[in-house]
C-alpha cells in the first residue's frame, strides 16, 4: 500500500539526493556529476555517482534513488526510511493504510477541477475587494502591489472563516469528497465536516500554461506559521511540474506577445528567463519590468522544471535568497538546468535578502544591472572554488587549480575555454601554458574513465549468464537483454508508454522482467512517473537493477520511439522464437568478450 505520491514527491523534494548523500560520502564534482568514494564497496578511485535525482555505482552497481539509498545505508526497510527523512526535515507520515495507486482513480475530473478552480478564484478575487477584504489590501498596499498587479496576477483573499468557500462550491454542485480531492477543504477528523483549507490567507492563483487555474498559494498576513500554504499535487496540478507565472512568462520570453498589460518599461530579453523561490519576488519582479520571472512553488527544482523551463529559454539568471539555503539552491538548480543544455547564470542579491526587496529598496534599473553583471556558472564556480581554499598554502592552491581545472575541462569550445584559461591565470598567477597541460591531462582521465567505466558494464550486461536477480536471464538472454532495453527506455521517457507502440506483460519471456514491465506500467497509469514506490515491492539490489536498465540507456542516443518499436517488435519475434535458449550462442558471446578483455590487457 503505497504512500500518496504528493507525499513522496514532497519528501525527496526536501530531501535533496546531494544533500543526503553529503551526510555518508564525501562528494566532488566531476562534469555535471557528483562523485565520491561508493560507501557499499571498497574502493580507492571514485565510481559512486550522483545525477539527476540518482545516484549510481559503476563498481558495484549499486543505484537508485534517495529512497533506496536510504534503505541501503541505514539498512532500513522501505515504510523505515521514509520514516527516517520525514524526522529529517519534519515531515509528518501518512497512516499506513493510505491507499494511493491501487485505489479506483478519482473521479475527479480535469474539467471539473478547472471549473471549481476558477469559482474559488472568483469568490476570492472579490472577497478581496469586499468590506471584509480590508485587512488584505492594507497588506498588499503596504507591500506595494499596485491594483493593477493585483488584478493582473488575479490576487484575491480567503476570508477568516472555516465555511464561507466551502459553502459556495457545495451550493454549485460539489461535493466535499471532491472540493477535498481539490486541496480547496479539509475534512474534519472529528465530525467528518468539511472545512475550507484557506483561511485568512492573501491568495495567489497558479495558472497553467494553457490558462487554466490549476492551483493556489495563500500567505498570511501577519507572523504565523505556515507562512505559505500551497495546494497539494492534485489531479490538475504537480508540484514537479508547475511553475508560478511562467504563463505569463512564457509569452514575454518567446516574444509571442509583448505584456501589454505591464505598464513599465519592459527589461525583458527574448530567449532569458529569472528563476527565483517566491511568489511575491515574482510578483514584484513583473511590476517592476522582469515579466519573464517565475517561481518554483515552496520546492527545490525538479529535473521535470527544467525540461519545461528549456523549451522556452535558453538563458537562465537564478535570483535566489542571499542565504545558505539559497545558495545551496542555487547549485542545485546550476546542475538541473546544465543538464538539459540551459545557460545558467547567477544574480549576486547584496543588501537585500530577496529580489522583492532589492527592488523595493533599490529600484528596477539597478535590479537590471545587477542581472547584466551576474555571474555566468563557470565564473561562479570558479570564484567559489578560489574562495574555498587558501591560495597562499602551496598544497590548497594545488587542490583549488585540480579543480578549477575541472570546471574548465568541461567546457566544450576553444574560444570559451581560452578566456577563462587567460581569468584564471591572472587570477592565480599560474601560466596559461601550465593550465592548458593540465585541463588536456584532466580531459584524458575524464574520457579514460567513462571508456573504461562503460566497457566493464557494458559486457557484464551481454553476460547476463551470472545474473543473480533475474535467473532466468542465463537461458534466455536474448530476450532478458531486449526487456532490459525496452524497459530502460520507458523509465527514461515515461510517455512512450501511451504511444502508438503496443507492448504488454505477454511480450515477456522472463518472470522478473516481466513484474517489472507490469509494476512501472501500473505506477505510470495513475499519472506518476517517478518509481520510488517500487522500493518497497523490490530489494534495494533489485530496485539498483531496474535503475540500472536506465542507467544504461542514458549515454546512448536512439531511446526514443523508434528503438522502441524496433526493441518491442524484437522481443516478439523472440518470444515467438522457442529457440532462444541457444548454448552456442551464449558460449560465443563469452568467448569474445573473453577474447576483448586479453586485448585489454596486452
Ligand atoms: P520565503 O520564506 O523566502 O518567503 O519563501 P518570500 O517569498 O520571501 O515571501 P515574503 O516576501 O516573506 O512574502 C520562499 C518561497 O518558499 C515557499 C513559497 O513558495 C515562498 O514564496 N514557502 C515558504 C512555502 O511554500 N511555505 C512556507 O511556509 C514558506
Ligand atoms: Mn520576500
Amino acid at each position: 500500500m503505497p504512500f500518496p505520491s504528493s507525499f513522496i514527491a514532497e519528501l525527496k523534494s526536501r530531501n535533496p539526493i546531494e544533500t543526503v548523500i553529503s551526510r555518508y560520502v564525501d562528494l566532488k564534482r566531476a562534469g555535471s556529476n557528483l562523485v565520491g568514494l561508493c560507501p557499499f564497496h571498497s574502493e580507492r578511485t571514485p565510481s559512486f555517482t550522483v545525477f539527476s535525482d540518482n545516484f549510481h555505482c559503476f563498481g558495484c552497481s549499486a543505484g537508485g534513488d534517495v529512497i533506496t539509498f536510504i534503505m541501503k545505508i541505514e539498512n532500513l526497510e522501505y515504510r523505515d526510511a521514509i520514516q527516517f527523512l520525514a524526522d529529517k526535515c519534519g515531515m509528518a507520515v501518512p497512516a499506513q493504510d493510505y491507499k494511493d495507486y491501487g485505489k479506483p482513480k478519482s473521479a475527479l475530473t480535469r474539467e471539473k477541477c478547472f471549473e471549481m478552480n476558477k469559482i474559488a478564484a472568483r469568490v476570492f478575487y472579490s472577497n478581496l475587494n469586499s468590506p471584509d477584504g480590508e485587512p488584505a489590501r492594507r497588506y498588499l498596499d503596504e507591500r506595494k502591489i499596485s491594483p493593477a498587479t493585483r488584478i493582473h496576477f488575479g490576487l484575491g483573499y480567503a476570508l477568516n472563516s472555516f465555511d464561507h468557500l466551502t459553502d459556495i462550491l457545495i451550493s454549485k454542485g460539489f461535493t466535499p469528497q471532491e472540493i477535498n480531492e481539490n486541496f480547496l477543504c479539509g475534512i474534519s477528523k472529528k465530525n467528518g465536516k468539511p472545512f475550507d483549507m484557506f483561511r485568512n490567507r492573501i491568495i495567489f492563483p497558479i495558472i497553467d500554461v494553457s490558462g487554466n487555474i490549476v492551483a493556489f498559494g495563500g500567505r498570511v498576513l501577519d507572523d504565523s506559521k505556515p507562512k505559505y500554504l500551497n495546494s497539494s499535487d492534485t489531479v490538475v496540478f504537480k508540484k514537479s511540474r508547475n511553475l508560478f507565472a511562467l504563463n505569463f512568462a512564457k509569452n514575454v520570453i518567446t516574444g509571442d506577445k509583448p505584456d501589454e498589460k505591464n505598464l513599465t518599461k519592459s527589461y525583458a530579453k527574448p530567449g532569458e528567463m529569472i528563476l527565483c523561490e517566491g511568489y511575491m519576488d515574482v510578483i514584484s519582479m513583473h511590476q517592476a519590468g522582469f515579466g519573464n520571472a517565475v517561481a518554483t512553488l515552496g520546492t527545490a527544482i525538479t529535473s521535470e522544471h527544467a525540461r519545461i523551463i528549456s523549451r522556452f529559454a535558453k538563458t537562465v539568471y537564478l535570483a535566489y535568497d542571499s542565504d545558505d539555503a539559497g545558495q545551496a539552491a542555487t547549485k542545485r538548480a546550476i546542475r538541473m538546468l546544465t543538464e538539459v543544455g540551459i545557460d545558467a547564470k547567477v544574480i549576486k542579491i547584496s543588501g537585500a535578502k530577496d529580489p522583492d526587496e532589492y527592488i523595493k529598496k533599490f529600484g528596477s534599473a539597478s535590479f537590471a544591472n545587477i542581472i547584466s553583471a551576474s555571474e555566468g556558472q563557470i565564473d561562479y564556480k570558479l570564484n567559489e572554488i578560489l574562495g574555498k581554499y587558501d591560495m597562499n598554502v602551496s598544497e590548497q592552491k594545488y587542490k583549488a587549480m585540480t579543480e578549477a581545472c575541472g570546471i574548465i575541462a568541461d567546457i566544450r569550445t576553444d574560444l570559451k575555454r581560452e578566456i577563462y584559461v587567460e581569468r584564471l591565470s591572472q587570477l592565480t598567477g599560474i601560466k596559461q601554458e601550465t593550465i592548458y597541460s593540465e585541463i588536456k591531462r584532466t580531459v584524458r582521465n575524464e574520457n579514460k574513465k567513462f571508456k573504461h567505466q562503460f566497457s566493464e558494464l557494458l559486457p557484464k550486461n551481454i553476460m547476463r549468464y551470472d545474473d543473480r536477480i533475474n535467473t532466468e536471464a542465463a537461458s534466455n538472454y536474448n530476450a532478458a537483454a531486449v526487456e532490459r532495453r525496452i524497459i530502460g527506455i520507458l523509465l527514461l521517457y515515461p510517455e512512450l508508454l501511451n504511444s502508438k507502440i503496443k507492448i504488454s506483460e505477454d511480450d515477456f519471456v522472463t518472470t522478473f522482467n516481466k513484474n517489472v514491465f507490469s509494476n512501472i506500467k501500473k505506477i505510470y497509469e495513475t499519472g506518476e512517473t517517478d518509481i520510488t514506490q517500487l522500493n518497497e515491492v523490490y530489494t534495494p539490489d533489485e530496485f539498483s537493477y531496474i535503475m540500472e536498465m536506465k542507467f544504461e540507456r542514458m549515454p546512448l542516443s536512439s531511446n526514443g520511439e523508434d528503438a522502441l518499436k524496433e526493441q518491442s517488435e524484437l522481443l516478439k519475434k523472440l518470444k515467438a522464437d522457442a529457440s532462444d535458449k541457444d548454448e552456442t550462442d551464449l558460449l560465443s558471446v563469452i568467448e569474445k568478450i573473453k577474447k576483448e578483455k586479453l586485448k585489454k590487457q596486452q
